[in-house]
């Protein structure tokens, strides 16, 4: 239910949009119109200190703990749980529960995660696996069309063919079995109570409601909730979701057993097979089947550090760190010559040709893990980047494998959204966690209050590639290939960096661009994720527009024969930095913030 706003639409920005403006809005209201406004969006002074400081260009720091994630109303969520006492994987249950609510968009209990935990006491790195899973019914050329040609994208996407059995309820779940020690059900409280008394929908939902308008309006479930009465959800509109406040409540009162099996799970299979134009074939078993995977995380040598995150069905800390291991012994000193981003682009370049290759989930294809981030490997890979201009012919390389089998080349279409979260607590345990529901609105199927995501797009659509079998093709089962790169840094057996972003395929190079800024640039962890981003996939150099990298670098990047397109690079990148005191930074492109104590 939504009832359109009734406070001037200033308050709307100063809490959501620009800290900037909100200081002017503040500058020019009466204490009291401003006192006001804190009670009607419940947030608190410290939140938008955080956001002044984040449009400041300044990074937060804190002593003792710190929570950085998309959204206000989330963080405090996080903070609040930090602050008395709780884990960072009590924190991350909180600030996930509310991210469902509130950027529903990019996250939530209908979609998958992966978490990299830091433990204090131990020393020990764990990385879990909360993707999704296809369905047992799930067939290899599901995503194409009779003719065996590939379907469009969003012909596969919107409907219930793309959605496959959720993760993120579990996650929460063993996360907080394993680190938690706050109760669960008062984790999920703040976002029960937000859901029932209503929470302001912020402009970038409501731009995001207007421009998927048409997709959003072909399920009726989804229309009612996004288009109430037929009109748009506006920046500002007070939003209730009580269908999200009960499924919360039950998640709280019995455990995700109440998702996953049970009324709440029949509603999911039934919204997926009986979805209008685009049925799927999740089932109830496919639900009732579903385990978190513990893995061994992934970590690159990169300089003084260990850069470590989430291996396989992730592509993200492999192709990072191969990234980051081949620009290891070569002089990327300078930002401001076109020579280091030539040396960054063309490493992108050849991490992203081996990453097409060779990663998948490797429960169900053989990959040379290993070999992929082997320091002899990535000084082989690094050889071919000693010309002065772009490398014309970037193939995969052969990394060091025990096994004969050879794969295509991988076709699979990513586009961005998902939502990251950084938190480290006062104990020092550090927890970084990419989160998603795959496409902004995922499937665009609405079930419970939340939406369903649409991850197995992420599987490649074609089967082959010249004769070749693809690693990435859909299996029963399989956990579609994932760019999300949840990573942790680590010198000296100690974590120095929590970092992540949102961002498709583009993740890769928005975390190794910014781990890059603050560890050998020397910049903040503010500073490093505001940089205008630099990208190359093993296509065109893509610069930021509307930045200062455009006239620095269009021109010499072009020169040295790369196809350069200037567009936007819409990161969500949340970070902090641990050193006496930690420092947080919060990506200027979205609107979250940093908090701390
Ligand atoms: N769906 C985004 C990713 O997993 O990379």
């Amino acid at each position: 239910m939504s009832i359109r706003v009734l406070f001037p639409s200033y308050l709307v920005t100063l809490f959501f949009l620009s800290p900037a403006i909100a200081q002017q809005a503040t500058d020019d209201v009466a204490p009291e119109e401003a006192t006001e406004t804190d009670a009607v969006t419940g947030l608190s002074e410290a939140a938008a200190a955080a956001m002044a400081a984040k449009e400041a260009g300044e990074p937060v720091t804190a002593q003792n703990w710190m929570v950085a994630a998309a959204n206000p109303l989330a963080v405090e969520a996080g903070a609040d749980v930090l602050a008395s006492g709780g884990t960072a994987a009590d924190a991350m249950v909180a600030v996930q529960a509310v991210l469902g609510l509130v950027e529903p968009q990019s996250s939530g209990l209908g979609g998958g995660a992966f978490l990299v935990w830091y433990d204090a006491e131990s020393g020990a790195m764990t990385t879990l696996d909360g993707r999704e899973t296809a369905p047992l019914a799930a067939t290899p050329t599901m995503f194409q069309d009779e003719n065996g040609e590939r379907l469009g994208f969003f012909d596969a996407v919107v409907g219930g063919l793309s959605v496959g059995t959720p993760g993120t309820p579990k996650l929460m779940e063993d996360a907080h079995r394993r680190w938690g020690q706050s109760n669960w059900a008062d984790l999920l409280a703040p976002a029960i109570q937000l859901a029932e008394t209503g929470f302001a929908v912020s402009p970038r939902m409501a731009d995001s409601i207007a421009n998927d308008s048409e997709r959003l309006q072909r399920f009726p479930a989804t229309a009612e909730y996004f288009f109430p009465g037929g009109t748009a959800l506006a920046a500002g509109d007070i939003l209730q979701n009580e269908a999200y406040a009960d499924t919360l409540g039950q998640i709280a009162e019995h455990g995700t057993d109440a998702f996953y099996t049970g009324p709440i799970a029949e509603d999911i299979v039934a919204t997926v097979r009986n979805a209008e134009g685009n049925p799927g074939r999740l089932s109830t078993l496919d639900l009732a089947l579903y385990n978190i995977i513990e893995r061994d995380p992934v970590c690159a040598n990169y300089k003084a550090y260990e850069v470590c995150g989430m291996g396989p069905p992730s592509s993200g800390a492999l192709t990072v760190g191969q990234i980051l291991g081949m620009l290891d012994n070569v002089d990327i000193s300078d930002p401001a010559s076109p020579d280091t981003w030539r040396l960054i682009g063309d490493a992108s370049r050849l991490a992203f040709a081996d990453r097409g290759r060779y990663m998948a989930d490797s429960d169900y294809v053989p990959m040379p893990t290993e070999g992929l981030v082997a320091s002899e490997y990535l000084a082989e890979r690094s050889e071919l980047l000693s010309g002065d201009t772009a490398l014309e012919d970037v193939v995969p390389g052969n990394p060091e494998w025990s096994h004969a089998r050879l794969w295509g080349d991988d076709v699979s279409i990513e586009f961005p959204s998902t939502s990251h979260i950084s938190i480290v607590d006062s104990y020092g345990n550090a927890l970084s966690m990419t989160t998603t529901i795959e496409n902004g609105f995922g499937s665009r199927l609405f079930v419970r209050g939340f939406l369903l995501n649409n991850e197995l797009t992420d599987f490649s659509f074609a089967t082959h590639d010249e004769g070749l079998p693809i690693a990435n093709i859909i299996e029963p089962g399989k956990r579609p290939r994932s760019s999300m790169s949840p990573t942790i840094v680590m010198e000296d057996g100690e974590p120095v960096l929590v970092i992540g972003s949102p961002g498709g395929s583009r993740i890769i190079g928005y975390v190794a661009k910014t781990i890059i800024a603050h560890l050998e640039w020397g910049m903040d962890v503010q500073q490093a994720i505001a940089m205008p981003h630099l990208v190359n996939r093993f296509g065109t150099y893509d610069i930021e527009e509307g930045t200062g990298a455009v006239a620095d670098f269009e021109a010499q990047l072009t020169e040295l024969g790369y196809e350069v397109n200037v567009r936007g690079l819409n990161s969500g990148l949340h970070a902090i930095s641990i050193s006496d005191d930690l420092s947080g930074g919060a990506d200027p492109r979205r609107e979250g913030i940093a908090l701390g104590e």
